[in-house]
């Protein structure tokens, strides 16, 4: 498992960063980027500064990090940066090609991991956690000066692919209020779904939609207030929020080890605290048990059960008894029989859920990996185990996927789906090996 997982990155390394699949994802991914220097750290220590270093050479000036960078011309991916149009975009970094949206921010916990590794205990590292401080607050302060306009605490994303759960139901409706009329027919541009089986990627009409707002951010100049005044997208998401808590405590102890100036700490604090508290107050449904994101255009609670709902577990922001529903509800309307592999990325109750098409079902090994790291904070050790090792089994029968079908009875080695040496799923599954420490 090791000697694959480590080839699977080796394969798909070009120069400084790591592409998630040559033959899917041809360039540098965001949060993938994160997930990917943790396994580089492991295996090739020199080159996870280098992944994380390559990836915010596309931050903007105002602090997003955008989800794709765009370092080398490739013509197997749409939408590629002509079409993403952010050429002009005054906040670009020069001499760097982006799309113009961002994914969950991932950074600052991964550089706490990657601290306790042999490698952070190096000079080299030391003088890299001083280096990437002040880009990790940009990055933070970018997403609760714009995307937070109600001071909540709670940062909305402007477009699915921002979650990373691209397809997840709970943007359908959302995405079914786009006015299509003058929106471009994209499917025969699409190169996803002739690379990988049709049936495990998004459909044709949303890809219409998808391809609408970036058109729309495009018309917009990339302007947040713009975009949030004319978008009929505007959702706070579970996974996102939940990401960003986690890092605000990361970011936290790193600005406390830098001994960081005050104000700025306690900026750090404040967002921790603010954020913590929302994701309690405005996503959790005390009847349900459950977590569910909030669709700030249509003022309602998007009441789905997806995996997105576990990830306040890994933000600790959880007590007791919510740590007791959510464990029944993972071994429950998750995990039908004990033969599911858990985590389904929709609870395979619903309507909406499949079994094969991407974030409508399938098993991701990011999520879980921050699952196993949350279910261990609470004390939920048996299930945490079985987390773990559930992914491991399947990587190993099927090798390093992106995504797997949770339902039992299939054979083992036939459960991976979308593309084959998946980076993330090779990095993930050498930290699950490789560092037995709670996180
Ligand atoms: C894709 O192309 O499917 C990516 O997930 C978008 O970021």
């Amino acid at each position: 498992m090791l000697a694959a997982a480590t080839a699977t990155l080796d394969r798909n390394w070009r120069d400084g960063y790591t592409l998630p699949s040559p033959n899917l994802y041809p360039f540098q991914w965001n949060w993938d980027a994160g997930f990917i220097a943790l396994g580089l750290a492991h295996v090739r220590p020199e080159r996870a500064i280098s992944e994380l270093r390559s990836v915010f050479r596309g931050q903007w000036r105002n602090g997003m990090v955008p989800h794709i960078v765009f370092h080398r011309p490739a013509d197997n991916y749409f939408p590629g940066p002509d079409v993403w149009g952010t050429d002009q975009v005054a906040s670009r970094p020069a001499g760097v090609r982006t799309s113009g949206i961002t994914q969950p921010p991932v950074f600052a916990f991964i550089v706490e991991r990657i601290s306790s590794l042999p490698l952070g205990r190096t000079a080299e590292w030391e003088a890299f956690r001083r280096e990437i401080f002040p880009s990790l607050v940009a990055q933070h302060r970018h997403l609760y000066r714009n995307r937070d306009p109600l001071g909540e605490g709670l940062v909305y994303i402007q477009h699915n692919w921002e979650a990373g759960t691209d397809n997840s139901p709970v943007y359908d409706a959302a995405l079914e209020a786009i006015d299509l009329t003058h929106a471009r027919d994209v499917s025969s541009l699409r190169r996803d779904n002739r690379t990988v089986a049709a049936a495990h990627r998004p459909t044709d009409v949303n890809y219409r939609r998808y391809l609408a707002l970036v058109d729309l951010f495009d018309a917009c100049g990339y302007r947040d207030a713009e975009i949030a005044a004319r978008s009929p997208f505007l959702i706070q998401d579970v996974l996102f929020n939940s990401v960003l808590a986690r890092s605000n405590l990361a970011l936290l102890s790193l600005a406390r080890e830098l001994n960081a100036d005050a104000a700025t700490v306690g900026e750090i604090e404040r967002w921790y605290e603010k954020t913590s508290a929302a994701i309690n107050e405005k996503f959790w449904d005390a009847e349900r048990g459950f977590y569910f994101p909030y669709d700030l255009r249509a003022g309602r609670r998007i009441a789905i059960k997806t995996a997105s709902g576990f990830m306040p577990l890994f933000a600790r922001v959880c007590d007791a008894a919510q740590q007791r529903a959510l464990a029944h509800h993972l071994t429950s309307s998750f995990a039908p029989s004990a033969a599911w592999l858990l985590c389904p990325s929709v609870a395979p109750d619903e309507p909406t859920f499949d079994p094969v098409r991407y974030w409508r079902g399938p098993v991701w090994v990011n999520v879980n990996w921050m699952l196993h790291h949350g279910l261990r904070q609470a004390g939920l050790n048996d299930l945490a185990e079985r987390v773990r090792s559930d992914t491991l089994r399947v990587l190993g029968a099927a090798g390093r996927w992106e995504y797997f079908d949770p339902r039992p009875g299939i054979d083992p080695s036939a459960l991976g789906l979308g593309t084959d040496e998946f980076s993330w799923s090779a990095a993930l599954a050498l930290d699950f090996q490789c560092n037995p420490a709670a996180f």
